[in-house]
């Protein structure tokens, strides 16, 4: 967990990659991307990895044409890259990598069942967004690579992706089915048979069809995916990457996130830090402001009241958490939709020093 009075950059400025979980909506992409923009700035080579950002952020930093390839998000900084998770592209990709020959990889991924993984299974677009991960460290080209996570319910569910799409593959029924079974086994391939022919009752002649085709097709490469999956959980339990917690102080959100430290704890990983981001922000009143209007008074106490009763909703969060503190951003006056303002929560992140939880009081 490292030095508990880091502040934000201390805390990730080492790190080779930096997850950002949190609920959906509460400023993970802004925060992947404001995070990255600050290493570029204190001079790390940094890929951010987002996943589905929000539009116009993608066309703030030119990504509205952009794929899985990273490009620069600005000329003028060349130390800034910008990569849009493509699922399909990855997982073609990866299916080209290992299949043993071109008809083999033509066969799957011609299969209705393939197109359907690649798009609808929930958890797929999570496994390639690591499967991307991994592509990306070990080309070498960046020194950080900040990872964006899918959004809503699904930020969960890409904690466990790798292992649901690997027992998708496992699927036992269906390898069974596909074995020729050894002569003493006749009856229960009889039985076998019967079984299919219930399933094509249900679902359809052709889905069965396609579905032993397409693992037929499969076999022999979900070694390759297995294999990969293994050194994908070593890259994410490794010393050098980091879990950033994004979330915002509304005690929904906070409940969301506990949980999900505890999914990540349940895997082995500890998340490092925590970012709650759109803070209501500290306003003063100017007493030298003759135009302020009467009721400014009453409008910068009800804003510090907001800002108290945060404070003490996660501080009595916080004390469930084996953290010692947390990082704060404030809400902006305006959305994150252009790099001007991206970069002024970039410079917000470079004064994050770190709040202690307090006890309660
Ligand atoms: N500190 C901030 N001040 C003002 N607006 C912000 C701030 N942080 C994020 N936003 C705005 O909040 C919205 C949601 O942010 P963002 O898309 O980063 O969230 P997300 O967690 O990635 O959402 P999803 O779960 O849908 O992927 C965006 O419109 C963004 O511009
Ligand atoms: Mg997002």
């Amino acid at each position: 967990m490292g030095d508990p009075l880091m502040d934000l950059l201390d805390a990730i400025g080492t790190k080779e990659t930096i997850v950002c979980i949190g609920p959906g909506g509460v400023g993970k992409t802004t925060s992947a991307a404001a995070a990255g923009l600050l290493l570029a700035k204190n001079g790390r080579k940094v890929c951010v990895l987002t996943i589905d950002p929000a539009r116009r952020l993608a066309s703030a930093l030119g990504l509205d044409q952009v794929g899985n390839e990273p490009v620069l998000a600005s000329e003028e900084m060349p130390n800034y890259w910008v990569a849009m998770l493509d699922p399909k592209q990855t997982f073609d990709a990866m299916i080209a990598r290992y299949s043993s020959s071109k008809a083999q990889e033509q066969e799957i991924v011609d299969n209705p069942v393939y197109r359907n993984l690649v798009t609808r299974l929930s958890g797929t677009q999570e496994y390639m967004a690591f499967e991307r991960l991994w592509e990306l460290r070990e080309s070498q080209r960046f020194d950080t690579i900040v990872v964006d996570t899918p959004p809503a319910q699904a930020a969960i569910d890409f904690l466990h992706a790798p292992s649901r799409l690997a027992g998708f593959l496992d699927n036992r029924v269906f390898k069974f089915m596909l074995k020729p079974p050894p002569i003493y086994l006749r009856p229960i391939a009889m039985a076998t048979r019967g079984l299919v022919k219930q399933i094509a009752n249900v679902v359809g002649a052709d889905v069965v069809n396609d579905t032993m085709n397409f693992f037929q097709a499969f076999s022999g490469i979900e070694d390759g995916f297995r294999q990969r999956a293994l050194m994908t959980s070593e890259l994410l339990a490794s010393e050098t990457t980091s879990y950033l917690l994004v979330s915002s102080p509304a005690p929904d959100a906070l409940a969301s996130g506990s949980r999900m430290v505890e999914l990540l704890k349940g895997i082995g990983h500890e998340v490092d830090s925590v970012l709650i981001n759109r803070m209501t922000p500290t306003y003063v009143l100017d007493p030298r402001d003759v135009n302020a209007p009467p009721q400014a008074r009453d409008d910068l106490e009800r804003l510090v009241r907001m800002r108290a009763r945060e404070q003490a909703v996660i501080d009595e969060w916080g004390s469930g958490l084996s953290l010692q503190g947390w990082y704060l951003l404030e809400d902006l006056a305006s959305d994150v939709s252009n790099l001007t303002v991206l970069n002024e929560v970039a410079e917000m992140m470079q004064r994050c020093a770190l709040v202690p939880f307090r006890e309660a009081e």
